[in-house]
């Protein structure tokens, strides 16, 4: 596939107004995506785990307008008028406009919540992008019908809509290619996953032990504060990053050393790689020029804690971090109510406000009836 596949030929059918809801949860990379080229191209290949309880669900309202001049569109989130997600999503529309060229002859009103605080620190960036993505492909789906030489009338497969789906997503915000689908999914292309590509999310392919099943995320909101430096500029930093090129081979390693790891159900192996990755997303931040620090002293605090317990209890419990202080948690389903007791007496402690949210692996999004 290239990027040339996914620019719709011809609209069969004129369609005056409409609308489509999607809800998409958010993901949490086990092998992180960090450093990007051109076109939201990943600089190395990610795998993550899909969130089932953190997501977004959007509402996509459309009607044709008279000119198709611009862009014209109108953000809410929990029905209050969002001026501050425009710029965003204008970019995210200019970015694919080729691939979805109706986008100028409608007026859009796009209606969208979290499950989650908007100030959790949260990104919703994932989830967010991936709902939105939806609902345009909700809208192309109905603007376009394939007359089959059988003559009967179909519309897009689902396999391109998905693709595509994800495709465009990937173009809102790299992650977001992740959040379509679940339960492990991969992006970036990697030697050793057939049909994995840089433009779009896909399945891991290959088989995944028991103990992945029903993993668990509680996620420890350390900090619910803006970024001091957003996600877009620490990719560009590891452009003349002095370990990039060490990095991006690091992490097409952690993906092949992950593929037996997931097969034979290594839940050791697995704690040393995911740890590993966090911890060197964290590493690049502090060595890029200029450096910054996104822990806080309790993400510290808590990671210390969570050594102690697994040494002292031998049980999996390991942690990984997004592009913020907030630790995510992750154990297996069948360590589950020992790890949990843990983290409310232990853990909690050290989020803001007490708060934390309680995660498993999910399957993906899903379309919402009108
Ligand atoms: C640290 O997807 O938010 O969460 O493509 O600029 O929108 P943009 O970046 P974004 O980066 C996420 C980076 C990460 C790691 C990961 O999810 O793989």
């Amino acid at each position: 596939m290239t990027e040339k596949d996914f620019i719709p030929k011809t609209y069969t059918n004129s369609v005056e107004n409409g609308t489509a809801t999607w809800s998409s949860p958010s993901n949490i990379a086990l092998v992180k995506y960090w450093g990007k080229k051109d076109n939201q191209i990943p600089a190395n290949p990610s795998i993550s785990f899909t969130l089932d309880a953190c997501k977004t669900t959007t509402t996509l309202t459309f009607s044709k307008k008279e000119r198709n001049d611009d862009f014209s569109f109108e953000v809410f989130l929990d029905g209050e008028k969002k001026y501050d997600f425009k710029p965003k999503i204008e970019t995210f529309f200019k970015r694919i406009e080729n691939y979805v060229p109706f986008l100028k002859e409608y007026h859009f009103v796009i209606n969208t919540k979290n499950t989650f605080p908007h100030s959790s620190g949260i990104a919703s960036s994932a989830s967010g992008m991936s709902a939105l993505a939806l609902c345009l492909m909700s809208v192309e789906k109905q603007l376009i019908s394939i007359v089959r030489s059988s003559g009967v009338e179909t519309s897009l497969d689902e396999n391109h809509f998905n693709q595509k789906a994800s495709f465009l997503a990937r173009l809102g915000s790299g992650s977001a290619c992740r959040s379509l689908e679940g339960d492990l999914i991969v992006w970036g292309e990697h030697k050793e996953i057939p049909n994995s590509s840089n433009l779009f999310g896909v399945k891991y392919p290959f088989e995944v032990h028991e103990n992945f099943k029903n993993y668990h995320d509680t996620i420890l909101l350390v900090d619910k504060g803006e970024k001091q430096v957003s996600s877009t500029v620490g990719h560009n930093l590891m452009h003349n990053h002095p370990f990039a090129e060490q990095r991006f081979a690091q992490a097409h390693n952690n993906l092949s050393k992950l593929i037996p790891v997931f097969k034979e159900g290594n839940l050791k192996s697995f704690i040393d790689i995911v740890e590993s990755e966090a911890l060197t997303l964290h590493g690049m931040m502090m060595t890029s020029m200029p450096y910054f620090i996104l822990m806080k002293p309790n993400t510290l605090e808590i990671i210390n804690k969570i050594w102690r317990f697994r040494q002292d209890t031998g049980l999996h419990i390991c942690f990984t971090l997004d592009a913020g202080a907030n630790v995510h948690i992750l154990y297996p389903e069948n360590e589950a109510q020992e790890i949990y007791e843990f983290i409310k007496t232990e853990l909690v402690a050290y989020c803001q406000n007490g708060h934390y949210i309680c995660d498993r692996i999910g399957f993906g999004a899903k379309q919402l009836p009108i």
